[in-house]
């Protein structure tokens, strides 16, 4: 929620996460694993070049889609899209978890304590921004409704903001290693599902 300095650091940092990720990606050999179907590796292949705002590295993506048995079904698009918001819906959940357990033991008027609320507003937002989205995506009539793709992109994609503004704050809380990657994650996340959507322009 607040905006501070870190404001500037924050897009540095997450460059830097990306970038380390990038030679292994190179290899290319993501294809190779028995669990990737043609479609989920077109799908990775696409958010990693084509975005919405911000691409996603392929390899995360695929892992991704991986962690999740239903991955395997998707017949379509549309599919992993809901495939990856339920996951992007449980990996919220879980860091909502994480921050309710660590407020627990917050200390009032402390910079922790301050960080963390901030965090956990950031998540309900978040939350609610992902619900809203994903009945709107259900409601989807394909290139010729109403809804245009760039609606459905623009709405998942503003549960970015949120998760960078818990970024933000936990800059001053370097300590909590693991809270920080599953917000990285998060907002991995974030950008894998509004670039699923950007296909879907395509009449
Ligand atoms: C990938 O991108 C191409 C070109 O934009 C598009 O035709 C295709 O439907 C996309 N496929 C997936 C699975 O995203
Ligand atoms: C395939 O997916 C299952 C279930 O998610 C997992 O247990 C298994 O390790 C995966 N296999 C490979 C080769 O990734």
């Amino acid at each position: 929620m607040a905006i501070s300095t870190t404001s500037i650091i924050f897009p540095i940092i997450v460059f830097m996460l990306l970038s380390t990720t990038i030679p292994t990606q190179a290899s290319g050999s993501c294809s190779g694993n028995s669990n990737a179907t043609d479609l989920m590796v077109e799908a990775c292949k696409n958010a990693s070049i084509n975005s919405y705002v911000k691409t996603v590295p392929e390899e995360f993506c695929l892992s991704t889609l991986q962690s999740d048995i239903q991955s395997i079904k998707a017949k379509d698009l549309h599919d992993l899209v809901f495939i990856a918001m339920d996951i992007t819906k449980g990996r919220l959940n879980s860091a909502r978890a994480m921050v309710k357990k660590m407020l627990q033991n917050a200390k009032k008027g402390t910079v922790r304590m301050r960080v963390l609320r901030f965090c956990e507003v950031d998540y309900e937002e978040m939350a609610s921004i992902l619900n809203i989205c994903d009945a709107m995506i259900r409601n989807y009539q394909g290139y010729t409704g109403n809804m245009r793709f760039e609606e459905l992109a623009s709405c998942v994609f503003d549960a970015y903001h949120p998760a960078g503004a818990c970024e933000d704050e936990l800059q001053d809380m370097p300590e909590e290693a693991a809270l920080f990657q599953e917000n990285t994650e998060l907002l991995m996340l974030v950008r894998m599902g509004s670039n699923f959507l950007v296909p879907m322009a395509v009449p």
